[in-house]
């Protein structure tokens, strides 16, 4: 490295050590990248290893300004391809990677010698406020990013007035299933009239505030004024309402959305960046080829992300649904979908679908979303599947799993007009008359006109002079003058 890298601003980029929050955090690093940056991406050592085994070791080479780094997660080793489990990590995140952080970022400031610039900023995701310790321990400024969007970003804000107002924590399981769940919540400005507790990031269906999950939101939103700027993954006009609301409580918030845009405007997609990925399994290439000898609008995609689990009875509806509907699909079944079990899906239906249906164990997501074949998108409503399936256009069929996935669903649902939502209680004969809905009905063709409109917006926002274009450069701008 020489000193043309010694002169770049040092970005140390730290995701949460999950898929759908590695992508948006690799994401901005390219960004950044591509705006001057010398950037240090850094991953707990189970991705690292899982990262290398995915995609091959030239998977973490990088490139001599573009490096990874990684730290330990404080959980004891493992070498499974499969998510980890969720609350044990949080809480492992929490209490054990500021140490290795601090060690990681004063041997990065030691290498100077060697040609890569001293730290200059820290951009962590919401979810690693560890950090922010970090940054006021070396006096650098710390871009915050939520990876959610803000109407769940929003929710998650109010978590403690669910304690102040006497509904969490629930008085027994009961409450789950007694209509409680339905109560309005009309105490949240920016959420949409008609928000109900079941719409709330799920974190606060719990019985006893101890439970690690409810405890560690509320420590990581309790701690976001630390940063010197707030970051969302989202479009200014698809949130205006979460967004004016946020900008009341933190001013430091800026939508830069949808990144995957931004990334596709500003990389060359033959760049040796555009080529690194963060993708924790093996991509299946043939999907590509499958979609392109279908007619458009004509195939149903179904994915549920990096983390969603359900029982083998509910595949099996979903199974079923897809068969039933005629239609052709492509169904993403992860390694570990199903819980506590593989997947077994009927032969009667294996047989049935074998003309029309493909299944695989993994694609690759963003590229396909943009293929014209797709019709409907049937997802768990993700933050990163929502807004790359808004960004190509694509209406979609909601089954949200956990965490802000079911605020993520109401608004696709209702103000964006985007989305049809599947019972929690999947039935085939649901699933088939939605997607015969979605691709042939009515209310479908409303959906994806609605979807394209979102689309147009989406190219806008990240245009030159779009607002997330404008947002981006202006934290950039604060984050490199802070440091002059
Ligand atoms: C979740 C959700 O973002 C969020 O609601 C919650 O806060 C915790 O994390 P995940 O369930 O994985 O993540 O969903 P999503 O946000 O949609 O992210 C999945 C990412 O993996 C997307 O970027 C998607 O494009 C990518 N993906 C998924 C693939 O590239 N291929 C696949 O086959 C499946």
């Amino acid at each position: 490295m020489g000193s043309v890298a010694a002169e770049k601003p040092h970005a140390v980029c730290v995701p949460y050590p999950a898929q759908g929050h590695m992508n948006p955090v690799l994401k901005l690093a390219k960004v950044l990248h591509a705006r001057g940056f010398y950037i240090t991406f850094v991953l707990t050592e189970f991705n690292y290893r899982r990262l290398v085994r995915s995609q091959g070791a030239e998977a973490v080479r990088g490139l001599a300004d573009f490096r990874f780094a990684s730290i330990p997660d404080g959980l004891p080793y493992s070498d499974e391809d499969a998510t980890q489990n969720v609350p044990d990590l949080c809480e492992s995140t929490m209490k054990n990677c500021l140490g290795p952080f601090l060690g990681l970022l004063a041997k990065l400031n030691e290498e100077t010698s060697s040609g890569a610039p001293p730290v200059s900023c820290i951009v962590s995701d919401g979810v690693m406020s560890f950090t922010l310790d970090a940054a006021r321990e070396l006096g650098i400024p710390e871009i915050l990013f939520w990876t959610t969007s803000a109407c769940g970003f929003l929710a998650y804000l109010h978590y403690q007035q669910l304690v102040d107002r006497g509904l969490v924590p629930l008085k027994d399981e009961a409450e789950l299933n007694n209509g409680f769940l339905d109560t309005e919540v009309d105490w949240i400005p920016g959420l949409r009239k008609g928000t109900r507790l079941k719409d709330l990031p799920t974190f606060m269906r719990v019985t006893d505030l101890n439970e690690n999950m409810f405890n560690f939101v509320l420590h990581e939103v309790g701690r976001v004024s630390m940063a010197s700027a707030l970051v969302l993954n989202t479009i200014d006009a698809l949130e205006v309402p979460a967004l004016a609301a946020l900008q009341k409580i933190l001013p430091c918030v800026n939508s830069i959305g949808p990144l995957s845009a931004l990334v596709r405007r500003t990389i060359p997609s033959d760049s040796p960046l555009a080529a690194i990925s963060t993708s924790l399994w093996k991509e299946d290439s043939t999907c590509l080829n499958w979609l392109a000898s279908k007619e458009a609008q004509s195939v149903v995609y179904v994915n549920f992300g990096s983390i969603t689990i359900m029982s083998n009875e509910q595949l099996v509806e979903f199974a079923w649904g897809l068969a039933n509907c005629g239609y052709a699909f492509l169904w993403v079944i992860r390694p570990d979908l199903v819980k506590g079990e593989s997947a077994v899906l009927p032969p009667e239906f294996l047989e049935e679908i074998k003309e029309r249906g493909m299944m695989t164990s993994w694609c690759a997501q963003e590229e396909l979303l943009f293929d014209p074949a797709v019709g409907v998108f049937l997802t768990h409503s993700g933050w990163n599947s929502t807004l790359e399936s808004l960004t190509a256009g694509v209406p979609m069929i909601c089954w949200p799993f956990f965490a802000e996935q079911q605020t993520n669903c109401l608004y696709s649902c209702t103000d964006w007009g985007v989305g049809m939502e599947i019972d929690n209680n999947v039935k085939r004969e649901e699933v088939e008359g939605m997607i015969r809905e979605m691709m042939a009905g009515e209310k479908g063709r409303a959906m994806r006109a609605k979807a394209a409109e979102w689309k147009e917006s989406a190219a806008k926002a990240i245009s030159p002079l779009g607002s997330s274009s404008v947002n981006l450069e202006k934290v950039i701008e604060e984050v490199l003058r802070s440091n002059s």
